[in-house]
């Protein structure tokens, strides 16, 4: 079984990993969450000049950690889309530049893969099929996992994603960045009942909803319009009844999607993952409603939620081990299918 470097700089997190099959023989993760938090978000330019100051000593370490050599890795692999294009940049042409150098195979990786394998990680005994529900900052989707490099995306956000919500109610209650981890403390001395709030639904042309696509912009506006409401008062605001009934909003629209998607393809483990998957009402509400149908649900811990290189790994030696292995040439890409993840490899 393939043992694997993986680089991972998609977002604001500079990551290295070794990883051999689905075990993980050393894991570096250095975030930039200090960093970006005087701006209230994520700066492309600064996570770029990040990720150039570091990714080098990222490296070093994890070797270092491991105990390995050069001569005992496999490949080496890169995050390369989706993510901002300069900061994937940074870790893809250091995958590239070690690949040439050590004359290792090199494994582009899609960094939603990724969020997928981490549930491996985990779980190394978990098997497809089983659906994914992906929610973090950038991304809101269910996902059929049918085998290594084959997926369906069956739902996924039209607008916001679940934590980008977060994040953006968090900033307009002025609560700091990232808004995930203080609104779930907050909504925990909340009342979820306080204020109704409208859970977003896609129509059909033919009619009626999409039952597993998902939308939380227009649930942020309503947000926006009841504090400026509550603030023409003069009262202080009840930023926990908000957060609480804004979270509770959130927890049902997945929930809701998600067993009704297991339940319809027949699906009896979902496993969570992303930054929201962090989420202390999703973890309660999630795994009460999948009871009934006796659905497993997976909640990896937070350290393979957010982004890290191991899941990088782990995707990648799979596709070694299958022979799959990309060309030099592929570029660092803004946005990829998850249903052309193949198209990164030459076979
Ligand atoms: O997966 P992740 O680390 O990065 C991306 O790939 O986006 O997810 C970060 C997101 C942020 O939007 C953050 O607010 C959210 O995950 N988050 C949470 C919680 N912890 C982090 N959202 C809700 N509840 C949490 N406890
Ligand atoms: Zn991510």
């Amino acid at each position: 079984m393939a043992t694997v470097l993986a680089i991972e700089t998609s977002c604001d997190e500079t990551a290295v990993a070794i990883v051999k099959n689905r075990h993980i023989l050393s894991s570096v993760v250095s975030s930039q969450i200090a960093i970006h938090q005087q701006y209230g978000g994520v700066v492309p330019e600064v996570a770029s000049r990040q990720h150039v100051e570091i990714v080098n000593q990222a490296i070093d370490q994890c070797l270092t950690e491991s105990g390995l050599d050069w001569s005992e890795i496999d490949g080496i692999a890169g995050t390369c889309t989706p993510g901002l294009v300069g900061a994937l940049l940074v870790g893809l042409t250091a995958a590239k530049t070690l690949s040439i150098v050590h004359d290792k195979p090199f494994i582009g990786v899609h960094h939603l893969e990724g969020h997928i394998y981490a549930s491996y990680l985990s779980d190394p005994d978990l098997e497809p099929p089983f659906l994914c529900l992906l929610v973090s900052g950038g991304h809101t989707s269910l996902i059929y996992v049918k085998d290594c490099g084959r997926y369906e995306v069956l739902g996924q956000t039209r607008d916001d994603a679940a934590g980008e919500a977060f994040d953006k109610v968090a900033r307009l209650l002025k609560l700091g960045y990232p808004g995930g981890p203080i609104i779930d403390r907050l909504a925990a001395e909340g009342d979820p009942k306080a204020f109704a709030l409208p859970e977003g639904q896609i129509s059909r042309p033919e009619g009626g909803f999409h039952p597993y696509d998902s939308s939380f912009s227009g649930l942020k506006t309503a947000v926006l319009r009841l504090t400026q409401r509550l603030e023409a008062t003069g009262e202080p605001l009840p930023i926990a009844d908000l957060a609480a009934s804004f979270q509770a909003t959130v927890v049902r629209a997945l929930t809701k999607r998600a067993i009704a998607c297991a339940r319809d393809y027949g699906l009896n483990t979902i496993a969570v993952g992303g930054g929201v998957a962090a989420n202390r009402g999703l973890r309660e509400q999630l795994q009460a409603a999948a009871a009934p149908y006796n659905i497993k649900v997976m909640f990896p811990p937070m350290k393979f939620c957010t982004d890290n290189a191991a899941m990088i790994g782990c995707a990648a030696s799979e596709h070694l081990d299958r022979g799959h292995i990309s060309d030099l040439a592929i570029a660092a890409q803004s946005r990829l299918p998850l249903s052309e993840v193949m198209s990164l490899y030459r076979v």
